[in-house]
């Protein structure tokens, strides 16, 4: 650090020479610190990830003590201590944990860089989607959206969705590391000194914010409050979608719906991959295959069932297609260096690509979306947006490898403000995102739009909601999905999930039955599988495979008001649906350990089976007492080996928690005939309870128009009483079930108390007196 160059800019930034440029350190709440080194020469900073400033801060108060040798700024939540002599700064928690140590910010030849000490027992999680341990400590995660090959595995590096937000737990304290980059970034998490961390990004600047947490929700909640939350989503996407490369008629969809229900398979959507378009073009049925796309869709919502469609965002080049040539005659694409629209090679043979960093050409692509909406789509599945190429049509002579993406110096953005690829390619499916869900938004107002996309980056979680691209299906990746999808949720996307069977190649029917009874229990539920494989509807095994597939989607049903009271979380506070089992317990190292359980929400664990033939598998259970479904108990910490068959899912609830469930449906807007079941698990050691359960009336505005529920449940054990009570604390909607069922589940035994009718306004008790 140079020296001061000016006074404070304001009671909470304050600025210095350094590198050759700036160094700014900005609070903009008491636990989140901005800090950005500028060098002199370099653009302005750019970023889609991050929302407007202006929205982010808050009043800080920043206390500042100061001599020659440091300089030492503190809230209530942290104090980061700058060495003006060595130039590096320290930054601690309030309890005194340091959460970096000897940051040094550097301008090198080859990027800007963040480097800085790793305390010994310091975890790091998330980074976007990954492979391999949640724990990436040992590793170098890339941050450059990727379509990854086929078959990846534990040490593939760049996946699909790259975000680069870090979270850190050493001794039980979770912290936020969040580096704002589009541009390709690295970072070594002790790969190369197990005691150095160091970030580096290609990009001209260097911005970083730290969130002190220190408690995971806190965290994301921080990270969220950076680069926004999920909006509310659509209650039939809480259901079960299934999919398929090779859905090739409106017939073959409406035998796959009329299979459904005669099968009695929960069932909420189907996704209409490649095969509906009229030769790849976006925005296009083919006239042959899909005759009347407005009757298929309106008899499939007959039947409790939405459709989804794919769009990619290469267009095909071909002067008889509206799309081509209006955004053509528009300049509407991703131009080359020589300022001519850049042509590639995907799905539809040669192809141009729209420029989605464009705000008209944003909305020009969502108006594009009436072709699809007018026919009645309820959603959009937006692909291949790394973006990536494909060869499949090419010529002789031309090779594309899998996953290239387009040429670095390719140019987006209006002439007045040109962009190269390199800066923008980490964003592009963001913006894809943004425009397919602004155009849902402007053609059904009163509608949450449902945008699911494969590319993604930090943000995206304002647009839409992901899964992990190509699966295969093999049990390795069966593995690695728990991870993943953990691992997703730490980067503040809340909802994803897998090609549940798995995309290439053949399932099994053991494997498909062990994917579905993990997926039914993942924030996003689909089946999908690529074209030219076998057959993995969950009845393609016959039984005793759809009987056990059936099970578990109707296990999902059951879960369905605790799904959407997580949602509501989600869009709220930036938590994640699927939560690591350290979430609660950041201080217990199994949990920072464990791959192969989560949570669904804070209180019900889940132990999928996934190892091939297996006939026990081992349940790490974290302090606590833990229920299982069949009624023993557990405690622990300990682990546990358990006897398993194929049916055996294993699901644990925590002792001194509410689990809402309803009954099963065929879809989730059929009408409830059943009570909602209120599953409390009390014991002496965890005598009370409690919960808040929301619902909703879909519209995208509930929470502002009071078209909702929020009951909360409190349970408590005294004596020889336990009391239940039940309440609307605010909203206005009445409630969706009939009536109200608690069940008891004690140490001594499970109870099912009388059912209550549940009348406006909504007030429901029981008593029950423990015997003897
Ligand atoms: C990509 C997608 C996959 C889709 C296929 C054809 O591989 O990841 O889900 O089925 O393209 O559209």
């Amino acid at each position: 650090m140079d020296e001061i160059v000016s006074a404070p800019l304001s009671a909470s930034e304050w600025h210095f020479d350094h590198e050759g440029g700036e160094l700014r350190v900005t609070f903009l709440t008491d636990a989140i610190v901005r800090i950005a080194l500028t060098p002199w020469a370099a653009q302005p900073h750019r970023t889609w990830s991050v929302i407007p400033m202006s929205d982010l801060r808050r009043a800080t108060a920043v206390t500042v003590t100061q001599d020659a040798a440091i300089m030492e700024l503190t809230t209530p939540a942290l104090t980061l201590t700058l060495d003006h002599q060595s130039g590096t700064f320290f930054v601690r928690q309030a309890n005194g944990v340091i959460i970096c140590d000897g940051v040094k910010l550097t301008d090198q030849p080859n990027g800007r860089r963040w480097e800085m000490g790793l305390a010994e027992n310091a975890r790091i999680l998330g980074g976007g989607e990954r492979t391999g341990p949640l724990d990436r400590r040992g590793r170098t995660l890339t941050f450059w959206v990727n379509d990854a090959l086929p078959n990846y595995d534990e040490k593939t590096d760049a996946m699909f969705q790259s975000v680069s937000f870090l979270t850190q737990v050493s001794v039980g304290m979770v912290s936020g590391l969040f580096f704002d980059s589009n541009w390709y970034a690295q970072a070594d998490i002790g790969e190369s000194n197990m005691d150095r961390f160091v970030y580096t990004t290609s990009g001209p600047d260097l911005v970083a914010y730290l969130c002190a947490g220190p408690t995971f929700p806190e965290t994301l909640a921080q990270y969220a409050s950076i680069t926004g939350l999920m909006p509310p989503q659509p209650r039939w996407s809480f259901g079960y979608h299934q999919s398929r490369w090779g859905y090739t008629s409106a017939e073959d969809v409406r035998a796959i719906a009329t299979t459904m229900r005669e099968q009695q398979i929960p069932c909420d959507a189907i996704h209409l991959d490649l095969d509906y378009m009229d030769g790849y073009r976006d925005f296009t049925w083919n006239a042959e295959r899909f005759p009347d796309p407005t009757a298929l869709v309106r008899e499939l919502r007959e039947q409790g069932i939405h459709v989804v469609t794919i769009i990619d965002p290469g267009v095909k080049i071909d002067p008889n297609y509206a799309v081509y040539r209006e955004g053509l005659a528009l300049d509407y694409f991703i131009r080359s260096a020589d300022d001519t629209p850049f042509e590639g090679w995907v799905w539809p043979g040669r192809s141009v690509w729209a420029d989605f960093a464009q705000e008209q050409v944003r909305d020009w692509w969502g108006k594009q979306q009436h072709a699809l909406l007018d026919a009645g789509v309820a959603g959009l599945w937006i692909d291949m947006n790394e973006p990536t190429q494909a060869d499949m049509w090419a010529p002789e002579g031309v090779h594309i490898p899998h996953g290239t993406s387009l040429p670095l110096d390719t140019v987006h953005g209006p002439d007045e403000q040109p962009l190269s690829h390199a800066e923008f390619h980490n964003a592009y499916g963001l913006e894809m995102a943004h425009a397919t869900q602004a155009g849902l938004l402007s053609q059904r107002p009163g509608e949450r739009p449902f945008v699911l996309t494969r590319a993604a980056t930090a943000g995206s979680q304002r647009h839409a909601i992901v899964w992990n691209g190509d699966t295969t299906s093999s049990w390795e990746h069966l593995r690695l999905a728990i991870p993943m999808n953990l691992g997703m949720g730490l980067s503040g996307i809340p909802i994803t999930g897998c090609d549940l069977g798995g995309f290439w190649g053949n399932t099994t029917p053991e494997l498909l039955t062990r994917f579905m009874q993990l997926g039914a229990l993942l924030p996003f539920c689909r089946n999908h599988s690529a074209i030219d494989t076998q057959p993995q509807e969950p009845w393609s095994f016959g039984e005793p495979y759809t009987s056990i597939i059936r099970a578990a989607i109707e296990r999902r049903y059951r879960l369905l008001p605790l799904l959407i009271t997580l949602a509501h979380e989600a869009s709220e506070m930036g938590t994640p649906m699927m939560r690591p089992l350290a979430w609660l317990s950041p201080d217990d190292v199994n949990c920072l350990s464990c791959n192969d359980q989560f949570l669904l929400g804070n209180d019900l664990m889940i132990a999928p089976v996934i190892v091939e033939g297996a006939t026990s598998r081992n349940v790490y259970f974290p302090t606590g007492e833990w229920q299982a479904e069949d009624g023993r108990w557990y405690r622990g910490p300990d682990v546990t080996t358990i006897p398993v068959t194929l049916e055996t899912m294993l699901l644990f609830q925590r002792a001194g928690s509410v689990l809402p469930k309803a009954e099963v449906t065929q879809h989730t807007s059929e009408a409830a005939q059943g009570p909602l079941d209120l599953e409390i698990t009390l014991t002496p050691a965890a005598p009370r309870a409690e919960m808040m359960i929301w619902d909703d009336d879909d519209h995208p505005q509930a929470k502002e128009r009071g078209t909702f529920a929020c009951y909360v449940v409190k349970a408590e054990w005294q004596g020889e009483v336990i009391t239940i009570r039940l309440s609307q604390h605010s909203g206005e909607m009445a409630m969706r079930y009939p009536a109200l069922r608690a069940r008891l589940h004690l140490p001594q035994g499970t109870y099912t108390l009388e059912t209550l009718p549940a009348q406006a306004p909504l007030q429901a008790e029981w008593h029950f007196l423990i015997e003897g």
